[in-house]
């Protein structure tokens, strides 16, 4: 890059710290997401990027847990990276509001997903998971990610959300265009879509109530008023990309871990009773959703200046893997002790839908080593990671080993 194009670099950035890093487009990235920000962790905790927009890069346990405890400091607005002013025509509810607005508007959401009210939806989730498995379970080869990774989670979450599932294959054409096209045009003609069919199921729900969590939603209250339809899409909005994308991505990305480690897979078949700890440890090794925040006061972090204003991408798939927080970190241990991570995040935003997200991965493991022999890659298999918002693969090629 010449001097006349280089992003200007702030003078309270350490020169040391900058890399001109696109944390999300950069070949280097895309070739392995996780092996690339193990190589930033090695070479330094928290670092400075002039690209999308300029931001600090943050890849250890211990300060990705600082920051996201620290909420006062670190709000999470604006958020997006980089930051595209008009992206959303207010604060979206509830990610992007901080301290007591965002409390007042979580509490509605925590319950519909907290382990009780999702407790009865495991025989649905089996059911539909043993439908999908068993279809494929006599084929030689099945394209695990479009066959079960996208379906299973679209299924469930459609039917809980009062949706057609009939449309999965129009709703997961917007959320790909929006989330993972890599072109902005279909993004934003993506987001459109979207909003302008939420919307008029928000209206339809606040005329006329039915089961499903859209007119659960209609019907709360937040300072003893009901929420507005602007509300209410906001939440939809969060919930419809979150329901159609993130179990997805995980689902076929620890898939693919016990397609390469078949000494694994075998454990599991051999003791399903691993499989709890199986999904946290893969949760670990393999987390998803990078974050961003912005800096809401000048802070010291780990001895270096952070400014008012600025970006910060907090690294949850390289704290994962951090030495320093976990011993052998790159092997999966189904019977390691600690491992809890940030994959669902830390603090006031921690995953609403983590309790759902944990079922369905642990129903699928225990499926999949069970009902169908074991699995490996396909010999030829192709993939293309994508390394935005949510992490993840276009496609998972296993072969059955019979
Ligand atoms: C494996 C799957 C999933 C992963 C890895 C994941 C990850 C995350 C992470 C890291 C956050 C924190 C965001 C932040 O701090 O800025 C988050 C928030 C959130 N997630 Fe998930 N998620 C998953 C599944 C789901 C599902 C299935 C739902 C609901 C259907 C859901 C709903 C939400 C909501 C509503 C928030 C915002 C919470 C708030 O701002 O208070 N997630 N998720």
């Amino acid at each position: 890059m010449t001097s006349e194009t280089a992003p200007e670099i702030p003078a309270h950035v350490p020169s040391e710290l900058v890399r001109h890093l696109d944390i999300r487009n950069d070949p280097d990235v895309l070739a392995d997401p996780w092996a690339a920000v193990d190589r930033l962790r090695e070479d330094a905790p928290l670092l400075w990027s002039p690209e999308l927009g300029s931001h600090w890069i943050v890849t250890s346990a211990e300060l990705v847990r600082q920051v996201l405890q620290t909420p006062d400091a670190f709000p999470n607005y604006p958020s997006g990276l980089p930051v595209i002013e008009g992206a959303w025509p207010r604060k979206l509810v509830p990610l992007q509001l901080d301290g007591d607005e965002h409390t007042r508007y979580r509490r509605l959401l925590t319950p519909l997903f907290s382990p009780r009210a999702i407790r009865p939806l495991t025989d649905l989730v089996r059911e539909h998971a043993t439908r999908i498995i068993t279809s494929f379970a006599g084929d030689d080869r099945v394209e695990f990610h479009s066959q079960l990774a996208i379906p299973l989670p679209s299924v469930v979450f459609l039917g809980i959300f009062g949706i057609p599932v009939e449309q999965m294959d129009t709703f997961q054409s917007w959320v790909f265009g929006l989330l993972h096209s890599g072109d902005p045009e279909a993004a934003a003609a993506a987001g459109a879509e979207i909003t302008g069919y939420l919307a008029e199921a928000v209206a339809d729900r606040m005329r006329e109530p039915r089961e499903d969590l859209i007119s659960e939603l209609a019907q709360m209250e937040v300072d003893g008023r009901p929420l507005t339809a602007e509300e209410l899409l906001d939440m939809s909005f969060l919930l419809f990309l979150a329901g159609l994308d993130t179990v997805s991505n995980q689902l076929s990305v620890i898939t693919m871990h016990l397609a390469r480690d078949p000494g694994q897979q075998q454990a599991l078949r051999d003791d399903p009773s691993l499989i709890e700890n199986a999904v946290e440890e893969l949760l670990r090794l393999h987390a998803i959703a990078p974050l961003t925040r912005t800096v809401g006061r000048d802070f010291t972090l780990n001895g270096v200046r952070l400014r008012k204003g600025d970006r910060m991408l907090l690294s949850t798939p390289a704290a994962g893997r951090d030495p320093a927080a976990y011993d052998d970190p790159l092997t999966a241990r189904f019977d390691r002790a600690n491992n809890s991570s940030a994959a669902f995040g830390l603090g006031p935003h921690r995953c609403a839908g983590m309790h759902l997200a944990r079922q369905e991965l642990r129903i699928v493991l225990e499926l999949m080593t069970t009902l169908v022999p074991p699995f490996r890659l396909a010999p030829g298999a192709r993939w293309q990671w994508h390394a935005g918002e949510i992490w993840g693969l276009d496609r998972l090629d296993l072969e059955f080993v019979r």
